[in-house]
């Protein structure tokens, strides 16, 4: 059965290496400022996939990252996906960056868990079969059992590119306890004061003389990192390195690089800084039977 690549234009940067993967997949829609995709002069999105009928014999993939753009970038995943239900596709969905995934859960009254929302809007309304997630927030959530998702992480390629360029002398830590339950990677109470300052605790580390690289899911605002590099290196680290999956804000990823000796950013987000590409990640996970 031939494997369709539906991608939306926020995933447009992860398709070349798969569109050479001719006899594997056939990515198609939407070629950007053609008739199938646009933004009309107020902002709203238009979708049309030309090749919708063709798509009915296979089985299809849609790739989408939340990011940039996670609020319109809903709006045009939605509507791809109500073309597919109209003809009667069911489909798969690939977030490279999944939207709204730190919103996973309800800390008070009146508030909403939106990352489960969308995800069983997808499954019970839209049909979709399957969902592969890199490194989700949510990764651990108790409710994600409920839904079809497989959660993939880009953790590993970072620590092996990390090793095979500074050698295997590198102390890995996790900024925070979230992470230490992501990665697996030890972590330290962090504090969340708003949405732009974090505190660490104090509790001590003990570093010798490696290459200290810190493993985080996301880079937004960059507090987190910052204040953690503040933080080791009081604790007696010298060379501090970057490992991340999700570059979300432009100006924290720029900050992070000009904070730390060396950072490692895949491309699940289009950053200019982004130097560990995906595409294999996503190939291996859709192509595996
Ligand atoms: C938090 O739970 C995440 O793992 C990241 O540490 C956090 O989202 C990074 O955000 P920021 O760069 O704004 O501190």
């Amino acid at each position: 059965m031939k494997l369709f690549i539906v991608k939306t234009s926020t995933a447009e940067h992860l398709v070349k290496k798969l569109k050479k993967q001719k006899q594997l997949v056939e990515v198609i829609f939407p070629e950007k400022n053609k008739e199938d995709s646009r933004l009309f002069p107020d902002g709203e999105v238009y979708i049309r996939i030309s090749q919708a009928e063709k798509l009915k014999k296979g089985r299809v993939v849609v790739l989408h990252s939340g990011s940039p753009r996670p609020n319109e970038g809903l709006v045009e995943l939605e509507m791809v996906l109500q073309i597919l239900k109209d003809d009667k596709v069911a489909p798969e969905v690939f977030f490279t960056y999944f939207p709204y995934g730190q919103q996973d859960k309800i800390f008070m009254e009146g508030e909403i868990n939106m990352a489960e929302s969308l995800i069983r809007k997808l499954v019970n309304y839209y049909g979709v079969r399957k969902i592969y997630v890199i490194d989700p927030h949510f990764g651990k959530e108790k409710w994600l059992k409920e839904y079809p998702v497989t959660a993939l992480s880009a953790v590993p390629l970072l620590v092996k590119k990390a090793r095979g360029d500074l050698g295997n002398n590198i102390l890995f830590l996790s900024p925070d306890k979230g992470g230490k339950r992501r990665t697996g990677i030890c972590g330290v109470k962090k504090e969340r004061i708003d949405s732009f300052r974090v505190e660490m605790s104090s509790q001590e580390i003990n570093i010798k003389n490696e290459t200290v690289a810190v493993v985080d899911d996301i880079i937004e605002t960059g507090g987190t990192l910052l204040r953690f590099n503040d933080y080791i290196k009081k604790c007696g680290a010298k060379k501090i390195i970057v490992l991340a999956t999700h570059g979300v804000l432009k100006s924290g990823v720029e900050k992070t690089k000009k904070t730390f000796s060396g950072l490692y950013l895949t491309n699940t987000i289009n950053q200019k800084e982004a130097n560990i590409d995906i595409s294999d990640l996503i190939l291996k996970n859709i192509l595996k039977k």
